[in-house]
């Protein structure tokens, strides 16, 4: 078993440059089978998840060359099969929008069950919804199936903001006949990168970023080269850690639009935040303030910048209260925090922390993806040797996570857990 030791306590300082979004890329790679031509898409990251899911596209018998880590060719002309059915794809929860783009091409598809981060029950009724509203026929097992002879455009009005939903739909229906209303969608910044990924290969779709969707379906899709946008969640990690360890972080290759509410809620907090075009630099004023978070769908503050801020928190001059609106599950974190002597209550969806000036080292497991990465800027800001096991979740995510850290400063190491000679190099090192 791999796992990160760490020796924290110092401020972490310079430059990051923050990867492709992982979630945009999702989607993107997906719909990239969905035309015989090629497709070249650029600033992809280079983690597990989307490595499992170029796998699977590979697997059905599409052709898939990566150019370089963060480059990848795909020619769906080749593929032989609409049933997507492997281990590892149930590990990752975009494995469905390989339902999505598989009907909207052929009029069928079966994948295996989505699998994700354990962080809440996870439900795919809305994608389900839309699809029968395009005239599929759907039956959910250990595989869901879906066909049609024919998908047909429809008014849907989604009863729930789904990310998920919202891209698979949008996937599903562009290529229907005729118009498809999406109401109540998701407005995240990586709906938007599929949606204009999509109109590069041909598609109508008009919205995006609004509230409600309008596909008007194309005969057929064609070649493109694309380039993702930057990945919110790893740029906001990395200002978080700014904080957390008093540090001084500039963040480079992102849309700072993107980055509204976490920038925010930083400077509510005491810290400097400086925008540029495509950067924006963190620096630490000392300990923040304690304050109310409430995750929100974009524009809101993001679920997935949950526990990377009650990390922050826990740390704070005063209280904090954390109200999380999006999955029930997402507080796992906390145990493994008050290991390291964080005061923090939960009741349902709140948490209610009493900030503490520091923190202290500890062993801790991580339970899912960005609870990795909070996990590990709180070892980064607590003085002396803390370990964290069950790494693989981070990276899922977070690309050469340990590397960009060291490059900031970091005392950061990634071992066997058997490795004890290594364990004992790292311990007794002298800083
Ligand atoms: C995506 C992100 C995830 C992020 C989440 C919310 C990917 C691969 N993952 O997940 O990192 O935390 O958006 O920003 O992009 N729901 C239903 N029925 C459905 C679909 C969703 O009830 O059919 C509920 C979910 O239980 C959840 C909420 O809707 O409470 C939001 O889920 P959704 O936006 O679909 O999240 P994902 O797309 O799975």
């Amino acid at each position: 078993m791999i796992q990160y030791i760490v020796r924290g306590g110092k401020p972490l300082c310079g430059e990051v440059t923050i990867a492709g979004a992982k979630n945009a890329a999702l989607g993107i790679l997906a719909a990239a089978v969905m035309t015989d031509e090629e497709v070249t898409v650029e600033n992809i990251p280079d983690v597990s998840d989307i490595n499992s899911l170029l796998e699977a596209i590979r697997g059905i018998g599409a052709k898939v060359d990566r150019i370089d880590k963060n480059t990848v060719k795909i020619c769906g002309a080749t593929i032989n099969s609409t049933t997507v059915n492997y281990d590892y794809i149930t590990k990752i929860r975009a494995s469905y929008y390989l339902i999505g783009a598989l009907l909207g091409k052929y009029g069928a598809a079966s994948v295996a069950m989505p699998g994700g981060c354990k962080i809440g029950s996870r439900p795919i009724d809305q994608h389900i919804k839309g699809f029968k509203k395009l005239g599929a026929k759907v039956s959910e097992s250990d595989m869901i199936t879906a066909t049609a002879s024919e998908l047909k455009g429809n008014h849907i009005f989604l009863d729930i903001v789904s990310v998920g939903a919202t891209i698979n739909i949008m996937l599903a229906a562009v290529l229907a006949n005729g118009l498809t209303i999406i109401e109540n969608v998701a407005k995240e910044p990586h709906i938007v990168d599929v949606a204009n990924f999509l109109n590069s290969m041909g598609a109508n779709i008009k919205g995006a970023g609004t509230d409600v969707i309008r596909i008007m379906g194309v005969e057929k899709l064609h070649g493109s080269t694309y380039s993702c946008i930057p990945d919110q969640i790893e740029a906001g990690t990395f200002m978080c850690l700014a904080v957390a360890t008093k540090g001084d972080i500039t963040v480079k290759n992102i849309i700072p639009k993107h980055m509204e509410a976490i920038s925010a809620k930083l400077v509510e907090i005491g810290a400097e935040v400086y925008e540029e075009d495509d950067s924006i630099r963190v620096i630490s004023k000392g300990r923040p303030i304690g304050s109310t978070v409430k995750t929100r769908v974009y524009p809101g503050f993001p679920t997935d910048m949950q526990p990377q801020i009650a990390v922050v928190l826990s740390m704070a001059d005063g209280n904090s209260i954390i109200n999380e609106s999006i999955w029930e599950a997402r507080f796992k974190y906390v145990a493994e925090l008050r290991k390291m002597g964080a005061v923090i209550t939960v009741e349902g969806n709140t948490a209610f922390i009493e900030g503490r000036d520091l923190l202290t080292p500890a062993a801790m497991a991580v339970p899912d993806l960005r609870a990795g990465a909070a996990l590990t800027i709180a070892a980064l800001a607590a003085e002396g040797i803390s370990t964290l096991t069950d790494i693989e979740y981070i990276e899922r995510g977070y690309e050469d996570f340990d590397g960009k850290l060291r490059a900031l400063g970091a005392s950061i190491k990634k071992v066997d857990s058997e490795d004890d000679k290594e364990i004992t190099k790292f311990k007794m090192q002298v800083v």
